[in-house]
């Protein structure tokens, strides 16, 4: 295990009508406060009305950055910026999913910085402050409730880029499990894959002696591959959709899974290249890239993907070489994937060939990506290839 430091300030408040102490909650940060959403699911459901009410309990000011897009582009953040500078915004509340969070994380680290935004994204510049958020969880997928990540997409020049900081950990998230029964089919199904994919980006690791963090990743693996499909099927199960938004949260914290353990990264990366130019739903895109992934790098280090398939899948390695039960977790893998409806191939969504190599070169634009197995842009363009 590699020496750590562990931190993890995001305040939890989890459970049924959580919504109600939303009020107390943002009241010792500010009084003008700007209330970030998407395209309209927060007004179907009413929650848009609640939240109101309680802002409006404690006398605060709200403007607001309504349609911020799935996958949140600069444009958007740009305009949050320029609100909140106008009105002297003190506290940014973000309600949604992870595009949601991650435009208001990249707002607040926008404010109070002179240069452009995009710096963060471009390793041209390190966040230094940030104006305090909070957050109102309404999809299991990102953990970004509870990291200090956001990911950004600047359209104009097809590139989709990250930005972290420890002053963008949300001051508190609201994890009402409630307010995911809503999520549509396919975005539940995105939501999953991504949960579990960013286990892999931890699990898949070259660190050796960590048998705790890879049993919270086998158990994190576990309960959302029994808490999807009950949440697929029953839409308001409350038990299935509270697992899986604290499996999502404990997924990408930056806590149990990750600490002392070499992550990875090279698929997610791979993937906002190919959402930076086709936009297509980021847990969509790592369905079809993960397995194929798994299945370019598993020769790097056997025993943990023996230990996958035997432990997450219940596969029997009698009378199989590992070499065998290895493809046989990766095919259980795939096979998961399709059951619950996600795509397998670019081709789902009409992706051909024609920009392999602009997403290769992008994928490597600051040095090989994984370490699992370092890629190079000729191994990222082999996945892709794989992936048409
Ligand atoms: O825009 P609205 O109307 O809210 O609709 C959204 C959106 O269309 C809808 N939705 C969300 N909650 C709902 C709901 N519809 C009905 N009922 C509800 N309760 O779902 C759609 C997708 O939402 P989005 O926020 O885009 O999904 P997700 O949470 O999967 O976020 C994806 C974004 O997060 C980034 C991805 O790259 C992508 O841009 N990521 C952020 C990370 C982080 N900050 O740590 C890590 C991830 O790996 C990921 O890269
Ligand atoms: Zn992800």
């Amino acid at each position: 295990m590699n020496a750590f430091q562990f931190q993890n300030p995001t305040k939890i408040v989890f459970g049924p009508d959580t919504v109600e102490k939303l009020g107390e909650l943002v009241q010792p940060f500010g009084k003008t406060v700007l209330l970030v959403y998407g395209s309209g699911s927060i007004k179907r459901t009413g929650l848009y009305d609640r939240v109101l009410s309680q802002l409006n309990g404690i006398g605060a000011k709200v403007l607001e950055l309504p349609n911020v897009e799935p996958n949140p582009r600069l444009t958007t953040v740009k305009k949050g910026i320029e609100i909140s500078r106008t009105h002297k915004v003190d506290f940014i509340l973000a309600v949604g999913g992870g595009s949601v969070i991650d435009a208001a994380k990249a707002v607040a680290a926008g404010v109070p910085y002179e240069g452009d935004v995009w710096d963060f994204c471009i390793r041209k510049a390190v966040v230094r402050e940030a104006i305090p958020l909070g957050t109102i969880l309404t999809l299991a997928a990102t953990g970004s409730e509870m990291n200090g990540n956001a990911v950004v997409s600047n359209w104009e020049e097809q590139q989709k880029r990250g930005l972290g900081s420890p002053h963008l950990y949300p001051k508190f998230s609201i994890l009402d499990p409630t307010l995911t029964y809503t999520v549509p089919q396919d975005q539940t199904v995105n939501g999953t894959v991504d949960i579990m994919s960013h286990v892999f980006e931890q699990y898949f690791s070259r660190t050796a002696d960590t048998p705790l963090q890879e049993r919270f990743c086998e158990s994190i693996l576990l309960t959302v591959i029994e808490n999807a499909a009950k949440a697929l099927a029953v839409p308001d199960d409350y038990a299935a959709r509270a697992n899986l938004m604290w499996a999502g949260t404990m997924a990408l914290n930056g806590g149990l899974i990750s600490v002392g353990v070499q992550n990875d990264w090279a698929s997610h990366g791979i993937e906002h290249e190919i959402s930076a130019i086709y936009d297509i739903p980021h847990g969509a895109g790592l369905a079809v890239v993960f397995p194929n992934w798994m299945k370019a790098v598993f020769q790097e280090r056997l025993d943990r993907f023996v230990q996958y398939a035997v432990r997450v899948w219940g596969i029997d390695p009698t009378g199989k070489t590992d070499e065998e039960t290895a493809l046989a977790g990766i095919a259980a893998t795939r096979a998961f994937f399709t059951s619950i409806g996600a795509p397998s191939r670019l081709a789902d969504f009409g992706i051909g060939s024609e920009h392999l190599d602009r997403m290769a070169e992008e994928a490597v634009r600051f040095g090989s990506i994984g370490s699992f197995k370092k890629l190079e842009k000729q191994d990222v363009r082999d996945i892709l290839e794989l992936s048409l």
